[in-house]
């Protein structure tokens, strides 16, 4: 691996060199921050930096601020002196992957790189599976009725620079709708911005979408370009739109009627030229209604509505939709030959109410790829997934995990999988039932990919 380590005592650096070195990793040495900065931009590949917390200049926690915004990829575990013990764990809480406390116990040093390795690893492989199934499943399928109106509005707005206010249902597609619209669009060669409105802390909410100046609150250690920003010339999803305070209500209502921004701690409004397309799961309506949603806002918005369909609505898409699911599936799993639905399971699929729509199928098909044997699926093996003891054949953790933290992290996993399930992977109810921030409970599943 390629381990950069950025201390000011020379001891510490000699003493990480030698240690690291000798077990064939490549090692650069940096005395300070602005030095670690300058050989992080030399070398973007480094797998892994330490990074002391007290040093002179900037100190550890400013010099994370900037590794995260600008390599977020590059896993940093913090150098801990006496005393900064604290600051060590505020800086796992903002984006540090370990720490380690002076003075350093080789082994200690050595089972944090291979933590780091593995994570890195993991998170790689994540990656690929997740760009591989987004571009499998960027297609819309099912031919029922509904879902070609759906269709219909979405070929007729796309082209048109009109604000669309996508409902429906957990899972019933409406992000898949967003992506459509903007690939559809004559903006499809700009980006698409997704911000989830939920995930993201009430007070955090302003500078993630508007930015910030560095300095202008606790934490702004850079200037920060928001998502409308990064929304430039495309298109800027707004997901779970129902969740915005109604301080970020007024001043999105502002970046709509000026088409420009401001950001948090800045003076001079930056022009921007975004398309928004909204999503929530909620009654906006009555929101825009009862004073809990901004009415002029929620027509703002809503220039367009379009209604995503539960799928219990649509039964005659559900067994294209599963076959295709478990053909995916099975695919991704190198499979040769994807299993087959029997007439009669396909007619239990179809009667089934599915709260959590098409993601609960196919959460399910997923599951039937890999724990159904044989190539038919029959009634019975989809009893036995959906039923009570459908989580036992989850791995056994105390086998496959190999250290501590691989054990937590494996059954957190599988803990909020199974809760996320059983709660039709409603975020809001799972979160509020395990008495969680639902931003918390939102960068998990982003963190162990549950999607
Ligand atoms: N018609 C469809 N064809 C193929 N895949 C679909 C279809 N509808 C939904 N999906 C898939 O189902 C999953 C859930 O869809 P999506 O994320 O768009 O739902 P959502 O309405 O945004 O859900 P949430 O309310 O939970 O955010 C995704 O993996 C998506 O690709
Ligand atoms: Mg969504």
């Amino acid at each position: 691996m390629k381990i950069l380590v950025v201390d000011d005592e020379e001891a510490i650096r000699d003493s990480l060199d030698h240690v690291l070195r000798f077990e064939h990793h490549e090692v650069a040495l940096a005395k300070d921050g602005a030095e670690g900065l300058e050989a992080l931009k030399n070398q973007p590949e480094t797998d892994l930096v330490f990074l002391d917390i007290k040093m002179p200049g900037r100190d550890g926690l400013e010099v994370l601020g900037d590794i995260t915004q600008d390599h977020p990829e590059v896993p940093v575990v913090m150098i801990s002196g006496h005393g900064t013990i604290e600051t060590a764990l505020e800086a796992t809480r903002s984006g540090a992957f370990d720490f380690i406390e002076k003075p350093l116990d080789r082994d200690r040093v050595l089972l944090t790189v291979r933590n780091a390795h593995q994570m890195r690893r993991l998170k790689d492989e994540n990656e690929v599976l997740r760009e591989r199934l987004s571009q499998t499943s960027k297609e819309m399928i099912g031919t029922s009725t509904p879902l070609e109106q759906v269709r219909k509005v979405i070929s007729k707005v796309a082209p048109t620079q009109a604000r669309v206010l996508i409902q429906g249902e957990n899972g019933s597609g409406k992000e898949l709708v967003a992506r459509l619209i903007h690939d559809l669009s004559e903006r499809a060669s700009g980006p698409f911005v997704d911000v989830n409105c939920a995930a993201i802390p009430k007070d955090l909410l302003e500078s993630e979408l508007f930015g910030h100046e560095k300095g202008s609150f606790t934490g702004a250690t850079a200037q920060r370009k928001g998502k409308f920003e990064q929304a430039d010339g495309g298109t800027l999803f707004l997901d779970e739109v129902g969740d915005m305070s109604l301080d970020a209500q007024a001043k999105v209502l502002r970046v709509i009627e000026e088409q420009r921004v401001q950001r948090v701690g800045g003076s001079e409004p930056i022009p921007v030229d975004v398309r928004l397309v909204a999503a929530t799961n909620q009654d906006l309506k009555s929101g825009a209604e009862d004073g809990s949603f901004r009415e002029d806002l929620y027509y703002r918005l809503a220039v367009v509505p379009i209604f995503v369909p539960p799928l219990r609505d649509r039964n005659q898409d559900i067994s294209v939709l599963a076959q295709t699911f478990l053909q995916q599936m099975a695919s991704n799993l190198g499979r040769e030959e994807p299993p087959v639905l029997t007439d009669k399971a396909r007619a239990w699929l179809e009667r089934q109410q599915w709260p959590g729509n098409v993601r609960q199928l196919r959460n399910l098909m997923e599951r039937c790829v890999i724990l159904a044997d044989g190539l038919k699926i029959d009634v019975k093996d989809l009893e036995q997934l959906t039923g009570p003891g459908a989580t036992a054949a989850a791995p056994d953790v105390f086998r496959t995990a190999q250290t501590f933290e691989e054990f937590k992290e494996q059954s957190e996993r599988l803990f909020l999988q199974q809760r996320l399930t059983g709660n039709d992977w409603n975020v809001k109810r799972t979160a509020e039932s395990l008495g969680m921030q639902r931003s918390n409970l939102y960068k998990k599943m982003e963190r162990y990919g549950l999607k």
